[in-house]
C-alpha cells in the first residue's frame, strides 16, 4: 500500500445507548433505560475510551463532533459539558468546529437547551419524524407534534442557529397527504437543514418481526418526488441522498464521512475510521456494544474490539459506498488523497458505470448521473472486488 498525502480531516462521534422507549424501527444500539441513568459514570468511560484512542490520531485536529444514539438528550447539560470540556482537553480543535446533539423532543425544554449551548453545542438535530399524531403513535413515538414545534421553539430561544429536523416518509398507512403536510410544516418552522429518510425495515427490529402495512412503491416514489420538490421550492438543496441544507448550512459531520475523512468513534457499539497517512493503511475500530459491558469495563480494559484494516481490494468500494452518496459527486484528486491509489486503479470500473449512464465524468468531477442516483445499488455492484 501507498502512504496518502495528507491525514483525512479528523471528526468524533460519541454515542449515547438509551432511550425512555425503544421504538418499533430503530435498529441503532439503543436500549429502554431501567432504573437510574448513570450519566456521569458513562461520561467518565466516554473520556477513558477516548484516552486509548487518542494514540491513533497524534495530534490531529478535530472538525466536528457529534453526540449521537439512542437520545443524547437524556443527558444533562452539566454531564455535555463535562464530556465537550473533556474532548476539548484532550484533542486540538479547529476553528468554528461544529458540535451536533441529537434531540428527541420528548425529553427537551427550553432549559435543556440553553445548557447545551452553554456547554459548547452548536447545533441540534431533532427527531420529529412526523407531524400526524396518528403516524407518531404507530411508529411508538413518545411525543406528539407539539413537542416537536416546542423544541424547536425552545432550541431557537437558547440562541441555537443550527437546527436539523430530521423526518421519515413511507410510513405506515402514511397517505400523499400526510407525507406533503410533514415537510410544509417542518418548512414553516424554518429549521437549516432537513433529513428525508424513507423508513426501511431493519432486522432485529420489532417492524420486521410482525411487519405493518406501508404505502406500495409508486406512492412511495410520489411522496419522495413532492417531497423533492417542496424542498428544493423552499431553498433546501439536496447535497446527499437523505440531506438537504440551506446554503452554508451543510453538516460539516456527516459530510466528512461522506467525503470518506477520518473519525473517532467512542461509546458503546461505537464505530470509527483512521487512516495512517504515513503507511497508507486505513483501519476501522468497533467498541464493545453493551452498554452495561461498556460501563463495567471502563477503566479496567479497554473497551475497543481491535482494528480491523481495509484491503487495497476493497477500498475503491468502501470509498464509494460513502462519496456516490454525494450529488456533487467527488473530485478524482479525493479519491487519490483518501485511498493512496491512483484513479487508473478503478479506470474499468468508472469507464463501465459511464457506458451504462450511470456515471459522469469530467476532470474535476465523479458524479452520479440522475439513474446512477436512483439505482445506487447497481453502481455501487461495478466496485465490488472480485
Ligand atoms: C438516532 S436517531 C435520532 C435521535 C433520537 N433518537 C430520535 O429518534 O428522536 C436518527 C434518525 O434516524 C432515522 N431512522 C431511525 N430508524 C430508521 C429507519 N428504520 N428507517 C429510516 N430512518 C430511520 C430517524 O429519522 C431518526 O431521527
Ligand atoms: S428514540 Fe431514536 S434512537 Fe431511540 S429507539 Fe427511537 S429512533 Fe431509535
Amino acid at each position: 500500500m501507498n502512504g496518502l498525502p495528507e491525514s483525512p480531516p479528523l471528526s468524533l462521534y460519541a454515542h449515547i445507548p438509551w432511550c425512555l422507549q425503544k421504538c418499533p424501527y430503530c435498529d441503532f444500539n439503543s436500549h429502554a433505560v431501567t432504573g437510574d441513568l448513570d450519566e456521569s459514570t458513562y461520561v467518565t468511560a466516554l473520556l477513558r475510551d477516548l484516552d486509548s484512542a487518542l494514540p491513533l490520531v497524534g495530534g490531529r485536529e478535530l472538525i466536528s463532533i457529534f453526540i449521537g444514539g439512542g437520545t443524547p438528550s437524556l443527558f444533562s447539560g452539566a454531564a455535555i459539558g463535562r464530556m465537550l470540556d473533556g474532548i476539548e482537553s484532550r484533542m486540538a480543535c479547529a476553528a468554528g468546529l461544529e458540535v451536533t446533539l441529537e434531540a428527541n423532543p420528548g425529553t427537551v425544554d427550553q432549559g435543556h437547551f440553553k445548557a447545551y449551548r452553554q456547554a459548547g453545542v452548536n447545533r441540534i438535530s431533532i427527531g420529529v419524524q412526523s407531524f400526524a399524531p396518528e403516524l407518531l403513535q404507530r411508529l411508538g413515538r413518545i411525543h406528539g407534534p407539539d413537542e416537536a414545534v416546542a423544541a424547536v421553539a425552545a432550541a431557537r430561544l437558547a440562541g441555537m442557529n443550527n437546527l436539523n429536523l430530521d423526518l421519515m416518509y413511507a410510513l405506515p398507512g402514511q397517505t400523499l397527504e400526510q407525507a406533503r403536510h410533514d415537510l410544509a410544516t417542518a418548512i414553516s418552522l424554518e429549521p437549516e437543514h432537513i433529513s428525508y429518510y424513507q423508513l426501511t425495515l431493519e432486522a432485529n427490529t420489532r417492524f420486521h418481526a410482525a411487519p405493518p402495512v406501508l404505502p406500495d412503491d409508486d406512492r412511495i416514489g410520489e411522496m419522495e418526488a413532492i417531497g423533492h420538490e417542496l424542498l428544493d421550492a423552499a431553498g433546501y438543496r439536496q447535497y446527499e441522498v437523505s440531506a438537504f441544507a440551506r446554503a452554508g448550512f451543510e453538516c460539516r459531520h456527516n459530510r466528512n464521512y461522506w467525503e470518506f475523512g477520518d473519525y473517532l468513534g467512542i461509546g458503546a457499539g461505537a464505530h470509527g475510521k483512521i487512516s495512517d497517512s504515513a503507511s497508507g493503511q486505513i483501519g476501522r475500530t468497533r467498541k464493545v456494544r453493551s452498554p452495561d459491558t461498556y460501563l463495567q469495563t471502563a477503566g479496567i480494559s479497554d473497551p475497543s474490539m481491535g482494528i480491523d484494516y481495509v484491503t487495497e481490494h476493497d477500498l475503491p468500494l468502501e470509498f464509494m459506498l460513502n462519496t456516490l452518496r454525494l450529488k456533487r459527486g467527488f473530485s478524482p484528486g479525493l479519491f487519490e488523497r483518501r485511498t493512496g491509489l491512483p484513479l487508473l486503479y478503478i479506470q474499468q470500473e468508472l469507464n463501465q458505470a459511464v457506458a451504462r449512464g450511470l456515471l459522469e465524468l469530467s476532470d474535476e468531477l465523479i458524479r452520479p448521473t440522475i439513474t446512477g442516483g436512483r439505482f445506487l445499488n447497481e453502481l455501487l455492484d461495478l466496485f465490488v472486488a472480485e
